[in-house]
């Protein structure tokens, strides 16, 4: 079914309504019943459309569930539902309201800028984000303390979860390290939502388990994770989201005269941004993860090494070589941007994080080539997104067929319609 912008709209509207749980949105009913980290603050994107208040409140929520060491977790279980597994009796992080112990990318900063540069409402932005950049900004600087503890300018994630891309081809070596001794029993339940071929396999699923016991096993204490975890994979595309929340807080917290905060957050930056081009590989013509235990970059050409666009990172030249991945990959596939490289023999098209296309990922990927004077590339990926969408408003799809994948009625998805329409809209106004 072909959509015009209008329905598009209407029946994005229609999704984000539905998943709406009044102070937070659920990524998609069954599959995932609470509120996920980035999740939350990519619909605020889509949301502010309909209702800009109710896109702020959805950050809101998530900034309060913040630690008080300024981790901001992945998951904040606000209701019991044992349609998901690890629940909070699986991760005993203590919590007032139950949380998982361990984070997902840092968009909030890119999300928060967003917000409040283009509010219609000026005096509720103001407010709003006067309120929430000290959130983001002690989420930023947790980062730093916590997952790069040797100043290297560089995080680190310690759960192949934290990535957002779980069971992406990148984590293959590093997840192989992983033990499977003394794993409590468990029943998964998310292969009961969706179809066991669009999900990770049991090896993996195996050892996110452990990794959550090994941590919980420390009472979650951050000054102990990074150190005592088999896992620590420095991901070109996670970094890159961090800058560039980093950035943008660095102009918000400008903009509203805190000049300590922006100072330090530009400080941060150009840290990270002269540690970043050692992730650089020029056999593969792309970014590349770096296994911290090993010191080696891993050969997996994954789109997070594509990512770092979004944060303008490298030179003219190597921006140019990430939009030629980008035109071979589609070229090799029907839609794009596959999350993993078409030509690796890893490639599944169907296998979550595997191959699959993201809406989410399209966009962050666009907004980064247009920055760096891809307008036209950037253009030729958001046509993409809008094409799959008629396979419904799925969780991800595959790039080959564009058939529909995942959870359906899926909140980013739709978020991202309803910011694509809109803006095109405005461009032609
Ligand atoms: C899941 O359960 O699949 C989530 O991606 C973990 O956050």
């Amino acid at each position: 079914m072909t959509f015009d912008d209008s329905t598009a709209f209407e029946r994005a509207a229609t999704v984000l309504s539905e998943n709406d749980r009044g102070t937070y949105t659920v990524p998609t009913k069954g599959l995932y019943p609470f509120q996920w980290n980035w999740d939350s603050c990519l619909t605020a994107l889509g949301q502010r459309h309909i209702d800009e208040a109710r896109a702020w409140t959805e950050i809101e929520t998530l900034a309060a569930h913040q630690w008080p060491d300024g981790m901001i977790p992945h998951i904040i279980f606000h209701v019991a539902d044992d349609g998901y597994f690890p629940g909070p009796d699986v991760w005993q992080t203590g919590r007032p309201v139950p949380t998982s112990g361990i984070t997902q990318p840092p968009v909030m900063g890119f999300v928060l800028r967003r917000l409040y540069e283009e509010a219609k409402d000026k005096g509720l932005a103001e407010a709003k984000a006067r309120a929430l950049i000290g959130a983001a900004d002690a989420w930023h600087r947790w980062f730093y303390a916590a997952r790069d503890p040797e100043g290297t300018g560089l995080v680190a994630l310690l759960h192949p979860w934290e990535s957002g891309r779980d069971n992406s081809c990148d984590w293959d070596a590093a997840l192989a390290r992983v033990p499977t001794d003394g794993i409590e029993p468990y029943q998964r339940r998310d292969t009961s939502h969706v179809d066991a071929a669009q999900r990770p396999h049991k090896a993996e699923y195996d050892r996110y388990l452990w990794l959550v016991q090994r941590f919980r096993g420390l009472g979650w204490d951050n000054a102990k994770l990074h150190d005592a975890s088999p896992f620590r994979v420095v991901d070109p595309g996670f970094n890159a989201i961090l800058i560039r929340s980093d950035e943008d807080i660095a102009a918000l917290g400008e903009a509203l005269g805190m000049t300590g905060l922006a100072t330090a957050a530009r400080a941060r930056v150009a840290k990270a941004r002269a540690a970043f081009e050692r992730l650089w590989s020029e056999v593969h013509g792309q970014y590349l993860c770096l296994d911290r235990v090993t010191g080696e970059l891993v050969e997996s050409r994954s789109v997070g090494g594509l990512l770092p666009l979004f944060a303008g990172l490298g030179t003219p030249e190597r921006q140019q070589a990430l939009a030629v991945r980008i035109a071979e990959w589609r070229a090799a596939t029907r839609f794009g941007i596959a999350s993993h490289d078409p030509a690796d023999p890893r490639f599944e098209p169907k296998r979550y994080w595997r191959g699959p296309v993201w809406l989410i990922v399209n966009y962050l990927v666009a907004d980064g080539l247009a920055r760096c004077g891809l307008a036209e590339a950037a253009e030729a990926v958001h046509q993409d997104s809008l094409k799959l969408i008629e396979g419904g408003f799925a969780e991800y799809y595959d790039p080959v067929t564009g058939q529909g994948l995942g959870g359906g009625n899926f909140t980013w998805t739709a978020a991202m319609v309803a910011e694509l329409v809109r803006k095109r809209a405005e461009a032609v106004a």
